[in-house]
Order: C-alpha cells, then sequence, then structure tokens
C-alpha cells in the first residue's frame, strides 16, 4: 500500500477546507493508501527556539536521526503522497503549518546539501493543498503566498510542485457559497479517483 500523510491545518468544527478533504477522500479507492491524518490543532507541533535550534543541531550533526525529535520529519520523508489541507489565512495559511514545516525540514531527513546545492530526500510522488479562501484571490494570483512557499518547500524536500484544488469567494455576501464548495468538492473528488487509478498497483500500465 502507497503511504498517504494528510497535514491538516483545519481549526473549525465546521471547516469548509475539511468538507474539501472529506470530498477528496471519498475519491480513494479503498486499499490502495494507508492513511495518516495529522490534525495540527491536536499536534500542536512548536516552532523552533534556541533550546530546540541548539538540540537539533546537535543531533543532524551527531546523524541521531531516529531521535523523537525527528519522527514528524521521518513520517514525512517516508509519504508516497502528501495532502496538505489549509484554510487560506493571511494570505497563506495558518501558522502551525510553518511551525510544522519548520519540524520536518531537516537535513539529512528529508534534504540534503550536496555540492551541486540542495537535494530533497522524500520520497513523495504527489503533493496536493487543498484550501478554502474567503475572498477573490485565485490560484496562482499574486496574493496567494500558499502556492509558492509550499513549491518551495517541494523543491527542497522533494515532492515537487502542489497540485491546487481550491474554493473561493466563501466569505463574499451574494455568492453561491455552497455552489462554489460543491464544485470545488467535486474536483478534489475526481482528483482523489484519478490519484487511486494512478497508483494502484492493480491500475498501473
Ligand atoms: C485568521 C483568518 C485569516 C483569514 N485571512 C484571509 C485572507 O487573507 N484572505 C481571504 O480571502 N480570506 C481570509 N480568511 C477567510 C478564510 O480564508 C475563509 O473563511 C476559509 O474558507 C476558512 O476556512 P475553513 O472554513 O476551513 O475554516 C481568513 C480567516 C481567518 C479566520
Amino acid at each position: 500500500m502507497k503511504k498517504m500523510l494528510i497535514i491538516d491545518a483545519a481549526m473549525r468544527q465546521e471547516s469548509r477546507t475539511r468538507t474539501l478533504l472529506h470530498a477528496f477522500l471519498e475519491g480513494l479507492q479503498p486499499d490502495v493508501f494507508q492513511i495518516a491524518h495529522l490534525k495540527l490543532d491536536e499536534l500542536r507541533p512548536q516552532p523552533l527556539n534556541e533550546v530546540t535550534l541548539y538540540l537539533r543541531t546537535r543531533l543532524v550533526n551527531e546523524k541521531h536521526y531516529d531521535d523523537p525529535m525527528f519522527t514528524l520529519a521521518r513520517q514525512f520523508s517516508e509519504a508516497d503522497v502528501i495532502v496538505f489541507a489549509a484554510p487560506y489565512w493571511d494570505m497563506s495559511f495558518p501558522a502551525v503549518l510553518k511551525a510544522y514545516i519548520e519540524n520536518i525540514c531537516v537535513e539529512g531527513i528529508t534534504f540534503r546539501t550536496s555540492e551541486t546545492g540542495l537535494q530533497g530526500l522524500c520520497r513523495c510522488e504527489q503533493a496536493f493543498l487543498l484550501t478554502t479562501r474567503g475572498g477573490f484571490t485565485e490560484t496562482g494570483s499574486q496574493d496567494d503566498q500558499a502556492l509558492p512557499y509550499l513549491n518551495a518547500i517541494g523543491r527542497l524536500t522533494g515532492y515537487g510542485d502542489v497540485k491546487v484544488i481550491a474554493a473561493s469567494c466563501l466569505d463574499i455576501a451574494g455568492m453561491d457559497h455552497e455552489g462554489l464548495l460543491a464544485d470545488a468538492c467535486d474536483q478534489a473528488r475526481e482528483a482523489g479517483e484519478e490519484l487511486s487509478c494512478r497508483m494502484n498497483p492493480r491500475t498501473m500500465v
């Protein structure tokens, strides 16, 4: 089975981003993916501080990659599919996702340095960003700072560019919020189906 890691930065019980995530999961074929679902609001990864940065640097220098401090990074590097589910906050995403990323960007686990530059060590074949936005921001526009950042992390760690499925305008009065979300959910479901066909060893060509 392929390993799927869901990094869920939704914060609200009624989160529409999580509705999008559920539609994506509905599209998956059974028995293709072994899914780990990290709810960041429960996990509460901490940003690095002076103490943890020194500790981490020492552990990396001594190559103690099996230390519990690196559990998240090892899990990230071993995922075949990575799904970021994150609402659009302040032009990008909630800070807890940045804190998570600080925890997984570990030299020797998710990337390494070489004479020719940085090299990603993650085995992920496909990454997704599922997001919902209150305003008019469109994917790839100047105001969308989530995508360029996650793509940069993809270049660092090796998962490549993320495929984005988004619903915008969900807080704009007079817009068809349910219809916009339903359209995005259809796209998410189809993306899940397509991914399953591509990664199911029984249907791979
Ligand atoms: C703290 C916070 C910051 C937000 N920042 C933006 C923003 O910069 N631009 C925007 O269009 N919507 C913004 N929104 C609205 C959310 O993107 C929108 O309501 C989204 O659908 C929330 O996702 P959820 O339903 O999964 O919680 C913000 C909402 C919150 C709570």
